[in-house]
């Protein structure tokens, strides 16, 4: 496995697969590897021939007073997971490699509409820095084949519409979340929680699934569903940022009977820790 942390090193390296006539799939992180990335890179080896995994904690996409100080890093681990899973390379540049101008002033893509909503709502800019760093990753590691995990299902739709616009020639694959045994959505900002946190919110799945079922039945409107639970996330003690039914394919209101693939989005607080999951519902 190549551990690579410069551009020229991975340039390198990508123009000698590409020579070969390799095809490349590249698995996007910010590290702290765990089931849910590991199935992304499964997904990856099968699809090409040789399969990249970046790991970059991108400051861009966090927030004033968000967790970026804080995130996991945890390279030597994830090197010997990413060796055990057989990637053929790992790119984990610093922050003067993919910003040389620094973060203050520097050139920014900016996905319209879909970064607004929901988690954009909540995080302005944040979608912007996710899709700036996942275009300059594009760009040197040329990928015929991108895999994004559903648990960022708001992302997946800001990739594939900047991917689109942009005309890039890399196709984007995205795979189903991964979950605890409880149902709880693996994610490295778990490690965040106290287990009893933890335990506690393996209900959000809980929680969305009765929702689910309540909007197959069709026994409440979409508004009385979100309202109750968020109401039954609050009286867990999560703060809720928005328990929402949207349109899968772009995460619009339902407005149309006629649309029938749905998709609940949760954001939610326990203590200080933000945590996203969403659940697919086809009535
Ligand atoms: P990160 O949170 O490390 O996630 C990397 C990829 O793993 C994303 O595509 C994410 O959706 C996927 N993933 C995380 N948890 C998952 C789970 N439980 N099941 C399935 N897939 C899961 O997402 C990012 O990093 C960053 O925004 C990034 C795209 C790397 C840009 O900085």
């Amino acid at each position: 496995m190549d551990i690579i942390f410069d551009l020229k090193g991975l340039r390198g390296a990508v123009s000698g697969w590409k020579n070969e006539g390799n095809s490349i799939a590249l698995v996007p992180t910010m590290g702290n590897l765990h089931l849910g990335h590991l199935s992304l890179i499964e997904g990856a080896k099968d699809r090409a021939d040789r399969t990249a995994v970046s790991i970059f904690v991108n400051p861009i996409q966090f927030g004033h007073g968000e967790d970026y100080e804080l995130y996991p890093s945890t390279l030597e681990q994830d090197l010997d997971i990413l060796r055990s899973a057989n990637v053929d390379l790992v790119f984990a540049p610093n922050l003067d490699e993919l910003y040389p101008a620094g973060t203050e002033a520097d050139t920014r893509i900016t996905v319209p509409d879909i970064s607004d909503i929901l988690c954009g709502e909540f995080r302005p800019g944040h979608f912007s820095g996710v899709a700036t760093v996942v275009m300059k990753l594009f760009i040197n590691v040329q990928p015929d084949y991108a895999f994004f995990g559903e648990k960022d299902y708001q992302q997946t739709l800001v990739i594939k519409r900047m991917v689109s616009d942009l005309l890039l020639p890399v196709e984007v694959l995205t795979l189903p979340i991964i979950r605890e045994e409880n149902g709880l959505a693996m994610s490295s900002r778990n490690g965040y929680m106290t287990e009893s946190q933890k335990r506690l919110s393996a209900e959000i799945y809980k929680v969305m699934e009765k929702a689910a079922t309540m909007m197959r039945v069709g026994a409440d409107s979409f508004d009385e569903i979100e309202k109750n639970s968020v109401g039954l996330l609050e009286e867990l003690a999560f703060k809720v940022e928005y328990f929402s039914i949207r349109r899968r394919q772009d995460l619009k209101l339902v407005t149309d009977s006629r649309d029938k693939s749905l998709i609940i989005l949760v954001a939610a607080w326990i203590g200080e820790t933000r945590l996203i999951d969403n659940l697919r519902v086809d009535i």
